[in-house]
């Protein structure tokens, strides 16, 4: 069984239906599933949709290229969601100085003061990092921010920096892209970080895999992310199911 941790279900975001999303991810064997807020509104949506299907879990909070709108009013309706029941974690929240879509010193407001938030809630986090990888290792290693364990999303980075990820106790997570043949970077990071630090995503509607490129991404495919990683091990796929499945449920604290 197969834990897609990272994907966008809001309806802004999903083509076509929801329940025949979920009813192709059961058939996939996919059946858990985290639902990641980008803003306020999605991520209300993402906890509307943990409470409604016993396979999804929320993760709330406003993403980079929103930061702009994170403002006390927002943080305080945040608060109060993260205490919703299957609400797992903060995220995702982090620093993307590729789109710059807010400027820098927003993002990096947000990201701190969500960062404080979870751990004033005692919750991991979820980061999303493009461009950005020397300030935010400086940023969680300044703020502590992995006390409450975290998760690198659609991890894009070296070895190296994995590594100093995982020193300050984060999950490495790969969507997509750890299929494509020219991804070498990811593949050689998947291919030999420690198999309890190991986690796999979609990002759905985004990022779809090989050999579904083209498509709307969507949580059944999570499997082809899978695939792509026992290959790199050289194990089989249902072994890297399982331990990716153990490890988001010891991340994520799904068992308590
Ligand atoms: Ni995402």
């Amino acid at each position: 069984m197969y834990t897609d941790t990272h994907a966008h279900l809001q309806k802004e975001l999903l083509r076509g239906g929801l329940e025949q999303a979920l009813e192709r991810a059961q058939a996939a064997e996919v059946t858990t599933i985290m639902c990641i807020g980008y803003d306020l509104e999605s991520s209300q949506e993402a906890v509307q949709l943990a409470q409604r299907y016993p396979q999804i879990y929320a993760v709330v909070g406003v993403h980079p290229h929103d930061a702009k709108q994170l403002d006390q009013n927002t943080l305080d309706e945040l608060y109060k969601l993260a205490r919703e029941p299957k609400v797992v974690a903060i995220g995702e929240i982090g620093l993307d100085f590729y789109r710059d879509l807010s400027p820098r010193d927003v993002q990096r407001q947000a990201f701190v003061q969500q960062i404080k938030l979870a751990q004033e809630l005692s919750k991991p986090i979820v980061i999303h990092d493009r461009d950005a990888h020397q300030e935010v290792l400086d940023t969680i290693r300044r703020e502590k921010a992995g006390s409450n364990g975290g998760i690198m999303h659609c991890y894009s980075g070296h070895l190296p920096l994995a590594i100093d990820l995982m020193k300050e106790g984060f999950h490495i997570s790969f969507a997509g892209p750890v299929t494509f043949k020219n991804a070498r970077k990811s593949h050689e990071v998947a291919a030999h970080i420690p198999l309890d630090r190991l986690l796999i995503e979609t990002d759905c509607p985004y990022l779809t895999p090989e050999p579904l490129r083209g498509k709307s991404n969507e949580p059944a495919y999570v499997v082809h992310v899978a695939e792509a990683i026992a290959r790199l091990r050289r194990k089989p796929v249902e072994e890297i199911a399982y331990l990716t499945s153990r490890n988001a449920a010891q991340v994520y604290r799904l068992n308590k």
